[in-house]
């Protein structure tokens, strides 16, 4: 069945080659999708070869446990990891038809990235964005084809996540969107088209989840309790995990984003900041109670 919103599927071009701009979890993630599903070459970028090393080798990384769970034979797993490389020079997209970023959610360095990419790529060729909460029609705006542009925003993590937003932006036309819908398809994914609005649909409520859980921390409630305290609405996460799995920062930053455009709907937790000024990535010990370092700074200070 054809998508909600979705344009005639006659209209879409093909991909034979993409683009990841990025090489961290994200990016990583999203490269061994297109890989695996689409069975295309994927270049990944970044800007220092170390993070492009670790971004490759995450790959086939995964690529070996799929062949270790018996979900790919041995020469399948040759022919991903091939179809995988990484590349510091943006000009390893000249022949690609599909390049996606899942770079620092900020805008300005979006738009710079969306800029050098569209310098070497082919004007038919569709830029996509993963980002979690900003425009897509802003990021588009200074491009000399702003209709080639398109969000799509995977879930984490993306092997299992099934649902994909599609944004379509304000010049987003109709065979940028008809290439996005026929692309999901092939990652067999699940896809919805949203508007272009802050953090689209899914954000919005995750954020409600972990924000308010966050806010009971803050008004002194026991962090474990105000956590389990949602266990009963069946979440597969509670929202303490699943903040440190979208990762504070991010989670921080969709909060934010969320904040300016709703102030009356979105608080934004003063702790969480705290944790991510101090660069913790993970809140929880491996028996999911929240890390002594993080505790405290919920608790406001040494205590
Ligand atoms: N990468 C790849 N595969 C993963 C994975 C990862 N990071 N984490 C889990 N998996 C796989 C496991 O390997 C396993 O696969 P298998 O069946 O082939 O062995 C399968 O997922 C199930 O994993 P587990 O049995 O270990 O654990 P669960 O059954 O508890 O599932 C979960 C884990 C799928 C992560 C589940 O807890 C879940 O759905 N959590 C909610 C996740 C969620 O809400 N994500 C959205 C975040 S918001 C976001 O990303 C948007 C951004 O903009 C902020």
């Amino acid at each position: 069945k054809k998508p909600a919103g979705a344009p005639d599927k006659s209209l879409a071009r093909p991909v034979t080659k993409v683009g990841v701009v990025g090489a961290g979890l994200m990016a990583g993630q999203l490269a061994l999708l297109f890989a695996r599903r689409l069975e295309v070459p994927v270049v990944l970028t970044d800007l220092d070869q170390d993070r492009l090393d670790q971004g490759v080798a995450y790959v086939h990384g995964e690529i070996d446990k799929l062949h270790g769970k018996g979900r790919i034979n041995s020469d399948k797993a040759s022919q991903l990891k091939a179809l995988v490389s990484g590349s510091l020079s943006k000009d390893a997209f000249a022949d690609a038809d599909f390049v996606i970023e899942a770079v620092f959610e900020k805008m300005s360095i979006k738009k710079q990235v969306f800029a050098e990419v569209e310098a070497v790529v082919s004007p038919e060729a569709v830029l996509a964005t993963n980002t979690s909460s900003l425009s897509v029609t802003e990021m588009a705006a200074d491009l000399k084809h702003p209709e080639r542009v398109v969000g799509f925003h995977f879930f984490n993590p993306v092997a299992v996540m099934p649902l994909l937003e599609i944004v379509r932006a304000q010049h987003t036309d109709d065979a940028t969107l008809a290439t996005a819908f026929a692309t999901a398809k092939t990652l067999k994914k699940t896809s919805v088209l949203v508007k272009d609005a802050p953090a689209f649909v899914v954000n919005r409520l995750l954020t409600l989840f972990m924000g308010t859980v966050l806010g009971a921390i803050e008004e002194g409630t026991d962090p474990e309790v105000a956590d389990r305290a949602v266990a009963p609405l069946g979440l597969p996460m509670n929202p303490l995990l699943l903040t440190q799995l979208v990762g504070p920062a991010v989670a921080l930053h969709v909060a934010e984003t969320l904040h300016e455009s709703f102030p009356e709907r979105f608080h934004v937790s003063e702790q969480l900041r705290a944790v991510v000024d101090a660069g913790h990535t993970e809140l929880l010990n491996s028996d999911l109670t929240l890390k002594d370092e993080v505790r405290k700074l919920f608790s406001g200070g040494d205590s």
